[in-house]
């Protein structure tokens, strides 16, 4: 390809094996994710040897194939770049390993990138971000308001005290009898039904952006296991909804609470959950409506869940920046923002 120069990025926090080739334009020129989902459905969730297992045996060919799609060549790199953490430690290593290899035979500089960064600049590829922004980070982990002042700046405003988001309709999936993940398929459950339970809405009239799920996650547990004994069966799509309902409307008015504070130009949805079709519909119609001048983005579906193009515009910021990594980088699940 011309004199166009590219990053590599590669993903590998938890159980989507992904690399991408991102132009130095902001580009997403090929994003090649390898699911690992039907191996741990089985399980009910992640297992974590599982998930190092299947990065080893896909890293190598997922960075042939993205590189391949993209039809660029090892001369046509800049950079390598790789999520450094938040994640399992054990899938992080694979991924950053596979990078450090690649990296220093090629003598490419390396660029750590936060997870969630990624996911928020995963928005990045449907419009130039525009600051300050607010993000809605909502995944299986995380469930955060981020203000973001400038590029590559982030401060959580409020954050879940207890089970991220996704988190709770996994569970919740796991009381219906469906398979791990189960929010999709939870999602479409709720459209077929009504908000007839009435959930609790948790912390929704608290002065404070944070959030709560394991009051609605044991309030559905509760109602499904009391009807259990009584022998009663209760509408499933009914469950799916109410559970939904309130999920969505928590979201929806702290985040309206969050833009309110905080007045900002974007407001960006992103990770797993930003995916949920209740909560693009719902957010699109209240934000909307309140903040009409505030352009609000959430990425399309295959930009929602674990990628590496999101890594890739994530890492843009980095290498502008010359935030590099050296060759003892490490794992770090913990990483924060
Ligand atoms: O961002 P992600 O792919 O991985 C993490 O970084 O955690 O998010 C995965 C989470 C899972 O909990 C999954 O159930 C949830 O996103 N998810 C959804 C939907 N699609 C995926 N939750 C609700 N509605 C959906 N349509
Ligand atoms: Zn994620």
């Amino acid at each position: 390809m011309e004199d166009k120069k590219y990053i590599l990025a590669i993903e590998s926090s938890c159980d989507e094996t992904s690399v991408a080739v991102v132009s130095l334009e902001n580009d997403l020129v090929s994003n090649v994710v390898a699911s690992q989902i039907l191996s741990h459905k089985r399980f009910g969730g992640v297992v974590p040897e599982v998930a190092s297992r299947h990065h080893v045996e896909q890293i190598i060919s997922c960075m042939e194939e993205a590189m391949t799609a993209a039809s660029v060549t090892v001369e046509d790199l800049e950079a390598v770049a790789v999520t450094e953490g938040p994640g399992l430690v054990g899938a992080l290593l694979i991924g950053i390993s596979a990078a450090k290899a690649f990296a220093w035979a090629n003598e490419l500089p390396l660029i750590p990138v936060n997870h969630m960064a990624g996911h928020i600049y995963a928005a990045s590829y449907v419009k130039p971000l525009e600051f300050p922004l607010m993000a809605l980070l909502v995944s299986g982990g995380h469930t955060e308001l981020v203000y973001m002042p400038e590029h590559g700046e982030y401060k959580i405003i409020g954050e879940t005290r207890d089970d991220a988001a996704g988190e709770a309709y996994d569970k919740v999936g796991r009381v219906l009898g469906l398979e791990y993940p189960s929010g999709k398929e939870i999602d479409e459950l709720a459209h077929q039904g009504n908000d007839t339970f009435n959930f609790p809405r948790a912390m929704i009239k608290e002065d404070n952006l944070d959030f709560s799920f394991s009051g609605l996650k044991s309030a559905f547990i509760n109602t499904v296991h009391n009807a259990e004994q009584k022998n009663e069966t209760l509408d499933r799509l009914d469950l799916a909804a109410s559970f939904q309902a309130s999920v969505v409307e928590v979201l929806t008015k702290k985040t309206l609470d969050a833009c309110g504070e905080y007045p900002v130009k974007q407001l960006v949805v992103a990770g797993g959950v930003a995916a949920n079709k209740g909560l693009r519909q719902g957010l699109t119609d209240a934000f909307t409506t309140s903040f009409p001048n505030v352009e609000l983005i959430i990425p399309p579906l295959n930009l929602c869940g674990d990628n590496a193009g999101m890594i890739g515009a994530a890492a843009l910021v980095e290498y502008k920046k010359n935030h590099l990594a050296g060759w003892d980088l490490n794992g770090n699940p913990g990483l924060s923002l």
